[in-house]
């Protein structure tokens, strides 16, 4: 924390211009990349004012207890707590998402797996479509949310994160067309819905232990490690997956997982390998990453 003013005695009549030259500097000695801006966006946070009128309005007087609100969630922050576990929101696919530090916060690249799931059910508007790791439910709520007529499972290990996911299924509707299930991986599915699964998706932990102390302080601190570690070379259920889904998904049905950089690769010969599957596909994001695997089960099952 700063000694410029956070943690000595506040004096009553500061401004809101005053306050947020001084967080903004707060911010900065704490190596936040865009100190100015995320100053704007704590203030509008506490305060229920929008950047722009913090800035037409920088005499604004800021109480006592105003102060001290953006003493604490700015402390927050100067930790390195994530901005978006600070707000207790993220947005995802044009919706906004609760989080915790229950759950990972959603990243714009794991769109991909929203669009190519609608995108493979644009023929089929009563597919059954299963989001495997649903941590905040961002996935499952904005394919149900398209989807209309969709049947949706979502699974995840953790109940806390389960618990984050209704919260978001309920504020966006469609807590009646999910199914959540607490387990690992499919074992919580039902012999039922052997060969009856259209779409598999899911954004698996995926971080290689190498690559674990690398990490921002802010994702290697907060989120959690049952959302981020997966295994020796980051693909410990990519793998698992990869067994497990034939047994789900109909003839023709498709496979998709998110990768992290250089698995691609890796996970479309283990695809292969297998023998279950017989297209494979890559999906490039934004920035060129291949970030998504797709493949599609066989008909008939494995030619090994
Ligand atoms: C990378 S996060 C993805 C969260 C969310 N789907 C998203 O894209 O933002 C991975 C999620 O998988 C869950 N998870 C980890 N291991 C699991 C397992 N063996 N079975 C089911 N879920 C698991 C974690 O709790 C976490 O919520």
């Amino acid at each position: 924390m700063s000694a410029r003013g956070f943690g000595i005695a506040v004096v009553p009549g500061n401004t809101i211009g005053a306050l947020l030259t001084e967080v903004a500097d707060t911010l900065k000695d704490a190596d936040i990349e865009q100190p100015t801006l995320e100053a704007g966006w704590l203030l509008e946070f506490v305060l229920h004012l929008s950047p722009l009128m913090q800035r037409l309005r920088p005499e604004r007087q800021v109480t006592v207890p105003e102060w001290a609100s953006v003493q604490a969630v700015v402390a927050r922050r100067a930790n390195r707590e994530p901005l978006q576990y600070v707000l207790g929101t993220e947005e995802f696919c044009g919706r906004e998402f609760r989080v915790t530090p229950s759950v990972l916060i959603p990243r714009p690249e794991s769109a991909l797996l929203v669009e190519e799931t609608v995108r493979r059910c644009k023929d089929n508007f009563m597919a059954t479509v299963v989001d495997v790791g649903t941590g905040s439910g961002c996935l499952a709520v904005s394919v149900a949310a398209t989807l209309p007529e969709a049947r949706v499972l979502a699974i995840d290990v953790s109940p806390e994160a389960l618990t984050v996911a209704r919260v978001n299924m309920a504020q966006h509707g469609v807590e009646k067309r999910i199914d959540c299930f607490c387990g690992d991986l499919l074992s919580p599915l039902n012999d039922k819905l052997a060969n009856q699964v259209d779409v598999i998706f899911s954004n698996p932990p995926y971080i290689a232990e190498i690559d674990w102390m690398a990490l921002q302080p802010e994702v290697r601190c907060f989120e959690p490690r049952l959302a981020l570690a997966g295994g020796r070379d980051g693909m410990d259920l990519h793998r698992r997956l990869l067994q497990q889904a034939p047994t789900y998904l109909k003839d023709g049905g498709v496979l998709l997982m998110e990768v992290g950089l250089g698995q691609a690769q890796v996970v479309c010969r283990q695809a292969e390998e297998s023998g279950w599957f017989s297209t494979f596909e890559v999906l490039r994001d934004e920035g060129g990453i291949a970030r998504v695997v797709c493949f599609e089960r066989k008909a008939g099952g494995a030619s090994l």
